[in-house]
């Protein structure tokens, strides 16, 4: 019999793991909340407010779904999978306890510290008579992060001590505490493991472009552009991340009777001293899953389904092709400021075009409704074919007023990156 999938979320990420699911033979039923009008093209839409746990179960339910799989933090972290867990639906992604790990940077440096995983050093100020004088301890280069979710843009990384003040001051006007840490250099990492209890399985590792502009000029975005894998990291790096940085995490969650089940990712930067986190989040990352799905041979169903059922143990080694994959986002006008949306898009129906921030207007056309509106993939023998597809793809998209990078994955193609 066939297994019926219920995907949440709208973003690219969500088209991303739909179409590796619709790749997967046991998979004959595709269903998404929100979705978006790329997704609408292969899973049946539903509307639903997806941080309302009621609201979930009660879909999930309807639709007799034999597999939920969360794709963005906001409902893990207000507890939508433990909700569908207690009323018996296999569900991909961590209870709320688990997902602190994204949803509070203090929770995720006092995990770590336990587990003896190395990491930058770090400061809460919730007080903002304190700020000057923590702001003093470090830098420069500071990094001001606000201390809960905030899509990638709570971070500013400045050696501006004025902007540094000015990101943690809004943030505490806004009654969230800052956290401020000691710069991690090194080229950064994303690696994302399937974790279940203790069992780690790393898929391969990607790199985001979180910056704007090119160059990594500008403000950080929740992510630009990513390439995998990463030609530049060898082999025993990845398995001294997995080893030394998400195990022991994964062991520590399950020390505290908290488990994590889903998709750990560890963002890392890999500085002269070896790998250090510079943040855990709890589910697949965006766009950087839009690359690595598209290098993956397994059945992606099977993997999500035997992490949901606690049998990633025995789920049989992953395998990926050969070669490399680009994904290129193309925000809107202003995006990471306030993005203007509502614009008509043409040519974003062919292959290898991700949606995230589009709706279909009331005539059936594609219009944009959010900052980053689409990832273009490129697929190819090694990153310079991949690069080419992906900015031959982007030449075919209009956008009014959107902006993309031209650079994704040119650093290391150009081989300027070293650890
Ligand atoms: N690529 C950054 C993130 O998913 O948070």
């Amino acid at each position: 019999m066939g297994v019926r999938v219920l995907v949440i979320g709208s973003g690219g990420r969500e088209h991303a793991l739909l179409l590796g699911l619709s790749r997967d033979p046991s998979v004959t039923d595709l269903h998404v909340a929100p979705g978006n009008a790329g997704t609408a093209a292969i899973a049946t839409t539903h509307a639903v407010d997806v941080a309302s746990a009621d609201a979930v179960v009660a879909l999930a339910r309807e639709i007799a779904a034999d597999l939920v799989v969360i794709g963005p933090e906001v409902p893990l972290v207000l507890g939508v999978a433990d909700a569908l867990r207690e009323a018996g639906f296999a569900t991909f992604g961590p209870g709320a306890q688990a997902a602190q790990i994204e949803g509070s940077k203090a929770f995720a440096k006092d995990v770590m510290a336990a587990a003896g995983v190395r990491t930058a050093r770090s400061e809460v100020v919730d007080n903002p008579a304190r700020l000057d004088a923590a702001l003093d301890r470090f830098g420069p280069t500071w990094v001001v992060k606000d201390d809960g979710l905030a899509a990638g843009k709570g971070v500013v990384v400045t050696t501006d001590r004025a902007a540094a003040r000015s990101h943690a001051a809004e943030c505490l006007e806004m009654g969230h505490p800052v956290l401020l840490e000691s710069f991690l250099d090194g080229p950064e990492v994303s690696l994302f493991c399937l974790v279940d209890g203790e069992t780690v399985v790393p898929l391969i590792p990607a790199q985001d472009h979180k910056r704007v502009g090119d160059n990594d000029a500008g403000p950080n975005t929740g992510g630009m552009g990513a390439y995998a894998p990463l030609p530049w990291l060898p082999d025993d790096v990845t398995r001294q991340i997995v080893d030394d940085v998400v195990k022991p995490v994964a062991a520590e969650l399950v020390r505290r009777g908290t488990p994590f089940s889903g998709l750990l990712y560890a963002g890392l930067a890999i500085g002269k001293d070896g790998p250090a986190v510079v943040e855990f989040n709890c589910r697949f990352g965006d766009p950087e899953t839009q690359a690595v799905l598209a290098l993956l041979r397994s059945p992606l169903g099977q993997a999500l389904n035997a992490t949901a059922t606690g049998t990633l143990a025995d789920l049989p080694p992953l395998e990926w092709a050969d070669g490399a994959a680009v994904v290129v986002v193309i925000a809107a006008e202003n995006y990471p400021g306030k993005p203007r949306t509502g614009d008509v898009i043409t040519g974003a129906g062919g292959e290898g075009v991700l949606h995230a921030g589009t709706a279909l207007g009331s005539d059936g056309q594609v219009v944009s409704s959010g900052g980053r509106v689409l990832g273009v993939l490129g697929v190819g023998a090694d990153l310079a074919e991949a690069r080419v597809q992906a900015y031959e793809r982007i030449d075919a998209i209009k956008l009014p007023g959107s902006h993309h990078r031209s650079d994704i994955g040119k650093a290391a193609l150009d081989g300027e990156i070293s650890i």
